[in-house]
């Protein structure tokens, strides 16, 4: 998969939100989004992700242009912010439910998914007494699950406990391995330099390739 944003500008009432963003992304590798609060990473990842639309410019996904040969990526797994699970359901029930919608997995790799951030698929609690690191690791699940070609991560390393890092840069990586092309953003400079295969600093909307 090949993502281009060619000339990308967004503005929201007026105000300047990204400006001019040329990128290119490719599959297997990881892209690390840094910059301080309010510059831009997650509009950058909800532009991608066909949520909202650009301005100016066009984002090309292997040479179809989003919002008009289609409106989503065709395989995209998503956390943005926070995730809106059910509360009154468990977290494997809540994966259920989203998987249903596709129906492109079952069981197997529900169970492996969740396993895979940390969770039990036993774990009878509901999601409303879930810990945060515990929402957050069951946003990481929604989003790998599928296996998806194109992986938008923002901040997955909130809330999680050292171990939980390791655990979840672990499997951030593997899914590089496996091909999809991922794209994370984080505040934490040292996870995001030994995770990123490039990292891009987001500054008053500008995006930049910063030299590794
Ligand atoms: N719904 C909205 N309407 C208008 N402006 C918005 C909206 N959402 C975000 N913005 C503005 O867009 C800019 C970029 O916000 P964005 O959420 O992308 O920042 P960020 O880099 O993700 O910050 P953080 O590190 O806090 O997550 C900010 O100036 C913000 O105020
Ligand atoms: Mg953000």
């Amino acid at each position: 998969m090949l993502i281009e944003m060619n000339d990308v500008t967004k503005t929201i009432k007026g105000a300047l939100i990204l400006d001019r963003v040329t990128l290119r992304f490719e599959s297997g590798r990881i892209y690390g989004l840094q910059g301080p609060n309010g510059s831009g990473k997650t509009m950058l990842m909800r532009l991608v992700a066909g949520l909202i639309r650009p301005t100016k410019g066009e984002i090309l996904i292997d040479g179809k242009r989003l919002g008009h040969d289609m409106d989503f990526p065709p395989s995209l797994g998503l956390l943005i912010e926070n995730p809106a699970f059910l509360p009154g359901y468990t977290g494997k029930r809540n994966l259920e439910l989203l998987a249903e919608l596709q129906a492109r997995v079952g069981d197997a790799e529900i169970c492996q998914a969740l396993r895979d951030t940390g969770l039990d698929p036993e774990d009878r609690r509901k999601y409303r007494k879930y810990s945060l690191g515990m929402k957050q690791r069951l946003g990481i699940a929604a989003a790998i699950m599928e296996k998806p070609d194109l992986i938008l991560l923002d901040e997955p390393t909130n809330a999680l406990d050292e171990k939980g890092v390791e655990e979840i840069c672990g499997l951030i990586r593997r899914e590089r391995d496996r091909g999809a092309l991922v794209i994370v953003a984080c505040h934490d400079r040292e996870i995001l330099e030994g995770l990123a295969d490039e990292i891009y600093a987001v500054a008053e909307g500008r995006v930049e390739r910063r030299a590794t």
